[in-house]
């Protein structure tokens, strides 16, 4: 089968997407699968890519890669080389490494769709669902699954931390961008100046941000979801979290930049009841969202009320670098990840 890869793309998480391919570029049995890297630039250009696995921590778009074309194919030709002369790309299977806008919203899920070409993961409805935490959060909130409190601002709402404060019950508060991840444009704030320059910071990335309590001294649990080619779900064991006590949060900076920025702990220190609720909840989540072939879901517990348990988000496309959860919660599952990666291509191939 010949497996595209996209990676890269134009969202402030190209960075990582580029370390998440690389490894799953290594996790691709070469054996099984002929591999089509195509990586997109932060301007939004696509070029084929090297497929010869390297030890690398991030995918490259080599400089002097031909440009590939989207010409609005059919059957698995959406992908010719922008050389008229050359054949088209011919892809069986496209594996979207993308994370956040542009990629992991459904914008490439629909691209996909419409050429016809079988990719991994969500489509186009649980893709765009899971990507804007505030809708994500309302259809939660409606299904009855635990969430924190929290508000929506848009550009043309007034910026006043009272009002926030009051609405989400708390004087501490997290801010958003709703479409966003790895905790790019996130920060805290409990004054009003804080609030203000979060609220500044969180616009930068989206025209729409989310507001939440921040539940002191949470602990972050996470848990992988796959779903099979019968269809079936699987959760994983659970995951969690401590970031260094020196970037006080989970952190863009702590995830990626700072080898010490926390520390994984798998499985998880929690009670057989617990895990079994957060599972339950993890697939219950990926239900009311409408996703399908694997997310990750990440967890708050109040440590004032060990037995709290609130969905804080759900990732249609985790992140797959080394220190990512979502592979390393399956190998604690006895699901090595080339075997990961034969179940999400078979999947996408269903
Ligand atoms: N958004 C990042 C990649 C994650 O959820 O892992
Ligand atoms: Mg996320």
């Amino acid at each position: 089968k010949v497996v595209g890869l996209l990676f890269g793309g134009r969202s402030a998480e190209h960075d990582v997407s580029r370390m998440s391919a690389a490894n799953i570029l290594r996790a691709l049995d070469p054996a099984h699968y002929e591999i089509v890297p195509i990586g997109i630039r932060r301007d939004g250009r696509w070029f084929l890519g090297n497929a010869a696995a390297t030890d690398a921590k991030s995918l490259e778009i080599p400089s002097d890669a031909p440009e590939v074309t989207l010409p609005p194919g059919r059957n698995g030709e959406l992908f010719a080389l922008g050389d008229a002369s050359r054949a088209p790309l011919r892809l069986d299977v496209v594996f979207p490494v993308l994370h956040g806008p542009n990629g992991e919203d459904g914008t490439v899920q629909g691209l996909l769709e419409l050429a016809g070409v079988p990719y991994v993961g969500s489509g186009v409805m649980g893709s765009a669902a899971s990507m804007d935490k505030d809708v994500a959060k309302r259809l939660l909130r409606d299904a009855g699954l635990p969430i924190v409190p929290y508000l929506t601002l848009t550009d043309h709402d007034p910026v006043d931390y009272i009002a926030a404060t009051v609405a989400v019950g708390s004087p501490e508060l997290f801010i958003k961008p709703a479409n966003m991840g790895s905790s790019v444009g996130v920060s805290p704030a409990k004054t009003p100046a804080e609030f203000a320059r979060a609220c500044e910071l969180a616009f930068r990335y989206d025209r729409k941000i989310i507001v939440e309590r921040s539940v002191a001294g949470a602990r972050e649990i996470e848990c992988s979801v796959l779903e099979e080619a019968s269809g079936a779900l699987r959760a994983s064991p659970l995951g969690e979290i401590v970031p260094a006590s020196s970037h006080g949060f989970y952190s863009y900076d702590a995830k990626y930049e700072d080898a010490a920025g926390a520390d994984l702990r798998i499985p998880a220190a929690l009670s057989p009841e617990q895990a079994r609720h957060a599972q339950e909840l993890a697939i219950a989540a990926f239900r009311v969202l409408c996703c399908e072939g694997l997310a990750r879901v990440d967890f708050f517990i109040d440590p004032r009320d060990p037995k709290s348990l609130f969905v804080n988000e759900i990732n249609t496309l985790p992140g797959f670098t080394a220190i990512s959860m979502y592979p390393k919660l399956w190998e604690a599952g006895g699901l090595p990840q080339r075997g990961l990666m034969e179940a999400l291509i078979g999947h996408a191939l269903a």
